[in-house]
């Protein structure tokens, strides 16, 4: 299958890296004309496309731009089918400004150029298994069965790197509070977080804690900090807070 590219900036440039040894044609519009050779260098084997317009007619087209923008992108023709990746902009919204046959939204995370994004979708079933191979490339593509569930797993998937980011460099930074070497508290929670993924695959995350934790053992103790600091409460309200913002963005 061809897919064609609108935005290939941070997600978009993800997804198309983590889909490099896919095997589908991948194709990148630019708005912009004095990228196409900065845009060739970045995606050797894709085909740049610019001009007026990205033409869509018969094509599976992946919309990766801001949703402040995506009304300014001018298309021309009738896709196959549209597959957003933007926050929050809802299904009829994308179906005003492109005309396709199925439209179906996505959230992606940046994990894509790793090939490991978890990635929720929703829209038009009708095209539902090809949009599930095209997200198994670079990563494991979930339906869930409402735009109101896509924006949860917005909140959680598609910001959810960055909050793991925050819980990393967190405990690195506790790590060298307490006298660890930068590059051993670095290295050891890179370790952490790839055993516990691993972990998570097999168990649940309650039943994994209880296993670490014997009776006024470190973990107790140092999970007792974490609740006393609302770090659970905290996230809950992060979850909420992006929720409320994807819907805004809506
Ligand atoms: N970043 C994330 O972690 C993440 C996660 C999940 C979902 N998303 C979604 O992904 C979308 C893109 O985010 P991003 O972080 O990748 O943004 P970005 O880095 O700014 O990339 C946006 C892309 O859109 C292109 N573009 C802008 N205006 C255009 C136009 N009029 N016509 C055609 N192309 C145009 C840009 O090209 P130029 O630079 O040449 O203008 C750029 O390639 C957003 O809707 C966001 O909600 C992002």
């Amino acid at each position: 299958m061809e897919i064609l590219f609108i935005g290939a900036g941070n997600m978009g440039g993800a997804i198309i890296r983590g889909m490099a040894a896919s095997g589908h044609r991948i194709a990148v519009y630019t708005h912009n004309a004095e990228k196409v050779e900065t845009l060739k260098a970045a995606f050797p084997g894709c085909t740049i496309e610019s001009g007026e317009a990205a033409n869509m007619e018969g094509r599976v087209v992946v919309l990766a731009v801001k949703p402040q923008v995506y009304k300014s992108v001018k298309v021309t023709g009738r896709a196959k089918a549209v597959i957003s990746v933007m926050a929050g902009v809802t299904l009829s919204a994308i179906r005003e400004s492109f005309a396709a046959e199925y439209v179906l939204r996505s959230m992606p995370n940046v994990a894509a150029a790793k090939g490991l994004s978890a990635t929720a979708f929703t829209g038009d079933e009708g095209f539902k298994d090809e949009t599930k191979a095209i997200l198994d490339c670079f990563g494991q593509g979930i339906w869930v069965g409402s735009e109101k569930e896509l924006n949860v797993a917005t909140a959680l998937a598609g910001s959810g790197p960055a909050y793991m980011m925050l819980v990393a460099e967190a405990l690195a930074d506790g790590a060298v509070r307490m006298g660890l070497k930068r590059p051993a508290a670095a290295q050891l929670v890179q370790g952490l977080f790839e055993g516990s993924a691993a972990l998570l695959t097999d168990g649940h995350p309650g039943v994994i804690k209880d296993s670490v934790m014997s009776p006024g053992g470190t973990t107790a103790y140092g999970y007792a900090a974490l609740e006393n600091g609302k770090v659970r409460d905290g996230f809950i309200k992060a979850i909420e807070a992006a929720v409320k913002r994807a819907e805004e963005l809506g």
